[in-house]
């Protein structure tokens, strides 16, 4: 008798929770079916393409840095066209769903960097510029550069797509001048640093695991 009572007020308790749950979660098909559609650029594993039109990578990546660009990219701080029609029409958590799918994913990095610029690109890297202002990317991406919240991951980034985000940054992210956002933080970054410096530390960083 107790334990008929006990089981179907589990039943019921199941239901309360789970039609709560539907009523703010993505369908899994749903779900999967966007999945699927970012893997179609971003690589199935999310490690990104090396092709005329570069397209990071995203695994392994930061969940609050990955939100904060899909958000960048709807709100037209971060100007990209591709990646606006992507994600314009995105719930908040859908958003949340997508950005949280990558960060586990570890696939080797793609490679295929200049190797002769690695020991150039490691020492700006850990130790900045000091003769131009420019602070150790370390201090901020972390001795590994494994990222943490809204400080992006750059280990195995590709090459290409790390070079041209660094020389486009004041183009292409903070966009709107009233709405100032975390791509401020690398604005005096990117100021500072030369073409060549660019190209070392994106070679460095896209070998990392
Ligand atoms: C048609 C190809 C395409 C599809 C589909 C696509 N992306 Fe992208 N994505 C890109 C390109 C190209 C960029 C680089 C934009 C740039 O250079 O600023 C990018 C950039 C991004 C970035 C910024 C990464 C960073 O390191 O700053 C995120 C986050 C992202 N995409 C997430 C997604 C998600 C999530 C999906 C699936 C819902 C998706 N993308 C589907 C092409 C695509
Ligand atoms: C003071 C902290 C700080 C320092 C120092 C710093 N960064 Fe950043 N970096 C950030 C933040 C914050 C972001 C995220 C910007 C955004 O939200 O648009 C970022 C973003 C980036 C991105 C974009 C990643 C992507 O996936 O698109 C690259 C590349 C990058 N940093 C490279 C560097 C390099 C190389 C150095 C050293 C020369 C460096 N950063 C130094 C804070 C820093």
């Amino acid at each position: 008798m107790n334990l008929i009572k006990a089981t179907s007020r589990l039943v019921i308790l199941t239901i309360a929770f789970s039609s709560a749950a539907r009523a703010d979660a993505v369908s899994k098909q749903n779900f999967e079916a966007k999945i699927g559609y970012c893997q179609d650029c971003h690589g199935p594993s999310g490690q990104g393409y090396r092709g005329f039109y570069p397209i990071p990578r995203l695994a392994g990546q930061q969940t609050e840095y990955l939100e904060n660009q899909l958000r960048a990219f709807v709100e037209h701080r971060r100007t990209n066209n591709i990646m606006f029609n992507v994600a314009h029409n995105l719930s908040p958590t859908m958003i949340r769903a997508l950005a949280t799918n990558f960060r586990h994913f570890n696939p080797r990095p793609l490679g295929g960097a200049p190797k002769n610029l690695v020991a150039a690109g490691k020492k700006i890297f850990e130790d900045g510029v000091p003769s131009a202002n420019i602070v150790a990317c370390a201090a901020c991406h972390g001795p590994d550069a494994t990222g943490k919240d809204e400080f992006p991951r750059l280990a195995g980034q590709i090459y290409p797509y790390v070079v041209k985000t660094l020389s486009n940054w004041g183009k292409e992210r903070g966009q709107i001048p009233g709405k100032p956002d975390t791509s401020a933080v690398m604005q005096p970054v990117v100021h500072s640093l030369t073409k060549s410096q660019i190209e070392a530390v994106a070679a460095y960083v896209s070998y990392l695991r």
